[in-house]
């Protein structure tokens, strides 16, 4: 389903409702949400904080499954994912940080960094799966950190970071240099086993991302054309977003 609004505000609004439609349907102790990084999603969860304090929505239970992380920067760094959504969903959600997990981009060899992505598919089967998937899109068409080329039933693995994905994230470093080469990431299938995709997307540098992702052909070439084969997948944009549809 596509959803076209006028602004990024009434994106976060429309969104957020169908993230909690998602999460009212999960069966199972707690809900599993999975949660995207970036600038996207930000009033997203702001809505869904909201949500919380008028008692629409309790996380308590929760568990949520980042995406991706960076790998190579020191524990604490403030712009880890894991940071990141300490600051931007555990706090203003009320989501428990030990029930927060995100991949482990600290190994230093080849042979860590592969166990840690293993690891994480195990701990999402552990879980039952994510209920619902929040996802903002790269203005290459990436996914998660999905970069072209990336085999549409991939799993979670480290990868090599495109120079325009390095180039685009160098706003929250000091300078490009600074942005990690490599990540860990869920694969296109781990995000595919998702019960429900919510994709959230605003402005022109989206626009041609989001046309090729949701009227293109299903290919790697585009790693978000995969949320065409979804059964329930949502895209929530604003005009700026869908001028190319
Ligand atoms: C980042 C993340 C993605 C995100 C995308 C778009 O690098 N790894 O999960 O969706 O790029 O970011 P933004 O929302 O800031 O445009």
């Amino acid at each position: 389903e596509v959803l076209v609004l006028p602004t990024s505000a009434d994106v976060a609004r429309r969104a957020a409702e169908v993230v909690l439609e998602g999460l009212a349907a999960a069966r199972g102790a707690g809900p599993v949400l999975g949660l995207a990084t970036g600038s996207s999603p930000l009033g997203l969860y702001a809505e869904l904080a909201g949500a919380v304090r008028a008692g629409r929505l309790d996380l308590s239970a929760a568990t949520g499954f980042a995406l991706d992380e960076y790998v190579g920067l020191p524990a604490g760094h403030p712009q880890t994912y894991r940071e990141v959504l300490l600051r931007e969903v555990c706090a203003p959600l009320g989501l428990a940080p030990e029930r927060l997990h995100v991949p482990d981009g600290s190994g230093r060899t080849e042979q860590e960094l592969v166990a840690a992505a293993a690891e994480y598919e195990r701990l999402i089967t552990e879980a039952g799966g994510v209920d619902v998937q929040i996802l903002g899109i790269g203005a290459n068409g990436h996914l998660g950190f999905n970069e072209p080329g990336s085999s549409l039933s991939s799993r979670t693995r480290v990868k090599r970071l495109s120079d325009r994905t390095r180039h685009d994230n160098a706003r929250f470093f000091d300078g490009p240099d600074d942005v990690p080469t490599h990540c860990v990431t869920q694969g296109l299938g781990t995000v595919l086993d998702a019960r429900r995709l919510v994709l959230v997307a605003s402005g022109p540098t989206k626009a041609a991302a989001i046309a090729a992702a949701l009227e293109g052909p299903l290919s790697a070439s585009c790693p978000a054309s995969v949320l065409q084969w979804h059964p329930d997948a949502t895209a929530v944009l604003d005009e700026a977003a869908a001028t190319q549809l």
